[in-house]
C-alpha cells in the first residue's frame, strides 16, 4: 500500500513562491507540506534574483523573516541609466517616496527554510517523480517518491510553485490554458565576482555593442551581466574577455570598473511567457510556474511574491469563513498585475538592448525613447513607479 498523508495545502516547489506561501499559511494556522525536487543545499545556493520591490521587502519584514534582510540587505534609493557613456539617475525616493532593497534570492530562500524548520513544519527535499492528480475534484492529491518509497499526499488544494520547468502547469488538460509568449534574440551572460561594486547603485547601460548591467550582492561581491547570443556558451568567455567587454559597455567619464575573481558564470535566455487562467480546478499556479519575464525590470521574484500574497489571503478567507470569493478571483486578480509587469519588463528590455534586426528608423526611435527618459520627469517617474513596484494586492 502507498503510504497516505493528509494536509490542507500541497505545495510543489521550494523556491521563493512555495516557501513564502507555506510561511504565510502557517502564520494563519493553515497546514501545508512542501515537496521539492532538489536538495536543500542546491536551492540555498542557486544564484538568481537580487532586487526586492518596496512591497516585497515590507511583506518579508512584516511576516517575521526580515531580520537578516534588514541587517545585510542594501537599501537603494535610485538607479542609473547609462546611455552613450552619460548617466541619468532615476531617483526612486524623490520620484515615488519609496526605495528597493538589494538582497539575494538565495538568502530569502535560506531565511524561509530556517523559519519552516523552526516551526517544525514539513518540507521534503529530493522528492522524485512528483505528479498531481484529481485536480478537478475537491480531493486532489500528489504522488511522489521519497527515499525510494512511493507516497501519496491528499490535500484540499495544490499550489503549483514549481517554476517554469515544473510538472504542475503541464498537468492541466490541453485546451484549458491560453499561452502568451515572446522570446528575444539574445540572452544574458551573468557573472559573480569577488570585488566591491564599482558603483553604489545599479547601472543599466544601453551601449551600441549591447546591454550591460552592473549589480551587486554585498559590499564585497559584484553581479554583472552582458547581453549575448541566446545560445552563448558561457565557457567560451574567458575572464579577460568578460572584463574587457564590461569595460567597453559600461564606460563613462570618471567610472572605474573594479575587477576581481569570477566565481560563477552562466547564460540566461530571455523570454516573456504567461498562461491564462492561473488555475485549473483545485490547482493554482504561482510564480514562474505561471509566468516568466525578461530580467531587465528585476521583476520575476517580486511577481511570485505578489501571487503568494493574493493566494495566502484567499486561502485564509476560505479556511476562516468558508468564503470562496477570493479563490475564485485568484487568477483575475493576479493577472492584472502580471500584465502590468509583462508590459514594463518588455519595455525595459526594448529600451536597453541592441536588436540586430532594428532598421535605422527603429534605432532612432530607441534613441529618442532614451532621450525622453533622460529629459522628462514624467517619464522618469513612470519608470520609477514600476521599478519600485505597486503596492501588493
Ligand atoms: P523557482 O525559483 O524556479 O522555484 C521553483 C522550485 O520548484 C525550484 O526549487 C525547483 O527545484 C522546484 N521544482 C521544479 N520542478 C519540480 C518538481 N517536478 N517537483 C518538485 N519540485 C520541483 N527576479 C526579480 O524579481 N529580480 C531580479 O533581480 C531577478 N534577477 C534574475 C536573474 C536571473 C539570472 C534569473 C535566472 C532570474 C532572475 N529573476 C529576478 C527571476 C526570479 O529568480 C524568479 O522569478 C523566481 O525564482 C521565481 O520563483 P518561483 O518560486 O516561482 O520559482
Ligand atoms: C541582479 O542583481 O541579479 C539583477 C539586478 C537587476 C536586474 C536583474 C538582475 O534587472
Amino acid at each position: 500500500m502507498t503510504p497516505l498523508q493528509r494536509t490542507q495545502i500541497g505545495i510543489v516547489g521550494a523556491g521563493p513562491a512555495g516557501l513564502l506561501l507555506a510561511h504565510l499559511l502557517h502564520l494563519q494556522g493553515i497546514d501545508s507540506v512542501i515537496l521539492e525536487a532538489r536538495s536543500r543545499d542546491y536551492v540555498e545556493n542557486r544564484i538568481r534574483a537580487g532586487v526586492l520591490e518596496h512591497g516585497t521587502a515590507e511583506l518579508l519584514a512584516q511576516s517575521g523573516v526580515g531580520e537578516r534582510m534588514r541587517r545585510i540587505g542594501l537599501p537603494h534609493e535610485g538607479t542609473n541609466l547609462r546611455f552613450a557613456g552619460r548617466d541619468h539617475r532615476i531617483d526612486f525616493q524623490a520620484l515615488t517616496g519609496r526605495a528597493v532593497t538589494v538582497y539575494s534570492q538565495h538568502e530569502i530562500v535560506r531565511d524561509l527554510i530556517e523559519a519552516r524548520l523552526a516551526a517544525d513544519a514539513p518540507i521534503l527535499f529530493e522528492c522524485d517523480r512528483v505528479s498531481v492528480h484529481d485536480l478537478d475534484t475537491d480531493r486532489p492529491s500528489i504522488r511522489y517518491h521519497f527515499q525510494g518509497e512511493e507516497r501519496r499526499l491528499a490535500c484540499d488544494f495544490v499550489a503549483g510553485c514549481d517554476g517554469f520547468h515544473g510538472v504542475c502547469r503541464p498537468s492541466i488538460p490541453d485546451g484549458v490554458l491560453s499561452v502568451f509568449e515572446r522570446s528575444y534574440p539574445f540572452g544574458w551572460l551573468g557573472i559573480l565576482a569577488d570585488t566591491a561594486p564599482s558603483s553604489h547603485e545599479l547601472v543599466y547601460a544601453g551601449h551600441e555593442r549591447g546591454f550591460a548591467l552592473l549589480s551587486m550582492r554585498s559590499p564585497t561581491v559584484s553581479r554583472l551581466y552582458l547581453q549575448c547570443a541566446p545560445d552563448e556558451d558561457a565557457e567560451a568567455w574567458s575572464d579577460d574577455r568578460i572584463w574587457a567587454e564590461l569595460g567597453t559597455r559600461l564606460t563613462a567619464e570618471g567610472f572605474n570598473l573594479r575587477q576581481g575573481r569570477i566565481t560563477q558564470k552562466s547564460v540566461t535566455p530571455m523570454r516573456s511567457f504567461l498562461v491564462e487562467p492561473m488555475q485549473y480546478g483545485r490547482l493554482f499556479l504561482l510564480g514562474d510556474a505561471a509566468h516568466i519575464v525578461p530580467p531587465t525590470g528585476a521583476k520575476g521574484l517580486n511577481l511570485a511574491v505578489a501571487d503568494v500574497a493574493v493566494m495566502s489571503r484567499a486561502l485564509g478567507a476560505f479556511y476562516r469563513d468558508r468564503d470562496t470569493a477570493l479563490l475564485e478571483d485568484y487568477s483575475e486578480t493576479c493577472l492584472r498585475r502580471v500584465w502590468q509587469v509583462q508590459r514594463f519588463s518588455w519595455w525595459m528590455t526594448s529600451l536597453l538592448h541592441r536588436f540586430e534586426s532594428h532598421t535605422p528608423f527603429e534605432r532612432r526611435v530607441q534613441r529618442a525613447e532614451r532621450d525622453h527618459i533622460a529629459s522628462s520627469v514624467a517619464a522618469s517617474t513612470a519608470l520609477a513607479e514600476n521599478y519600485v513596484g505597486w503596492p501588493l494586492p
